[in-house]
């Protein structure tokens, strides 16, 4: 080989060297996601390689969303929608009966999480939202737009043949959740992803934690936002609590000590 086609080949290498954490990020990312749900639930890694794999073939599903994002938002679903796997997995294994989230914005998650009872056949969710219209701090910074799109109510994306499972209510959670939750009861599983702070956080994992069952998840996005300062960590910590992350989003079991009813 001549000096410069040497040069040509190390140059190359040295490219694709560089490109390789990109290109090979995704595949680790879904190994680390399956982990995360293996943990949490208990399930085999190789079952919830078939659920993820359901998930990835349910092409209408994807596109219905894209179709309504582009109209809305001039966009499709970015590469965090790998994050949607995980969600179908996680509620096709735990089977929740009653499942309450805070946070629903455009109402990505919510269309997953409502999918994934359909095909349960079981369960039924509430989610509280406090519409994004103004600038809401600290709880739509991460998402692609900030605010709703213009005449859009929470939860628009949500196909209507998924709506028959979901109660969506509209308001504060500081007020709205405690009412959930005392009507339920008793919940299987809860999901905070409405105003991160470390108060709000705080104020739900605590309003939260008593009425989940044992065997319960309380689940947590973006614990590491800024103003959520370490208060998942913290929960975990106050009630000695073992606990699993994939990225930014955090589950903990709850093992033993009783729910309310
Ligand atoms: C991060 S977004 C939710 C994203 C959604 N879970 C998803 O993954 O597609 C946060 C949502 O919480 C709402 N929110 C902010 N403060 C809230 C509060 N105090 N109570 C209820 N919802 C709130 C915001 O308006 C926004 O719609």
């Amino acid at each position: 080989m001549n000096r410069d086609r040497l040069l040509e080949a190390s140059l190359r290498d040295l490219i694709k060297l560089a490109l390789r954490p990109y290109l090979i990020q995704p595949y680790f990312r879904r190994q680390e996601q399956v982990d995360f749900v293996a943990s949490v639930t208990g399930e085999k890694p190789a079952a919830l390689r078939v659920l993820e794999r359901e998930f990835y073939e349910k092409h209408e599903f994807r596109s219905r969303l894209n179709q309504s994002l582009i109209e809305k938002r001039g966009r499709i679903l970015g590469p965090g929608a790998i994050s949607g796997a995980g969600f179908y997995m996680l509620i096709r294994v735990l089977r929740p009966a009653n499942m309450v989230e805070t946070g629903v914005f455009d109402g990505i998650t919510t269309s997953v999480l409502l999918l994934a009872m359909r095909d349960n056949a079981h369960g039924r969710l509430t989610s509280i939202d406090l519409p994004a219209v103004g600038e809401i701090k600290d709880s739509t910074h991460g998402m692609p737009s900030g605010q709703l799109p213009p005449g859009c109510k929470p939860g628009w994306i949500i196909p209507d043949e998924l709506r028959d499972r979901h109660e969506l209510l509209f308001g504060d959670s500081r007020e709205l959740l405690p009412r959930v939750l005392a009507e339920r009861g008793v919940v299987d599983v809860f999901m905070h992803d409405s105003l991160h702070t470390d108060e709000h956080m705080t104020f739900e994992f605590d309003a939260a934690w008593p009425h989940l069952r044992d065997g319960g998840v309380l689940l947590s996005d973006d614990i590491f936002a800024w103003g959520a300062r370490n208060c998942f960590r913290r929960f975990c910590r106050r009630h000695r609590l073992d606990y699993w992350t994939w990225g930014a989003l955090a589950a903990v079991v709850k093992r033993d000590g009783s729910a309310a009813s």
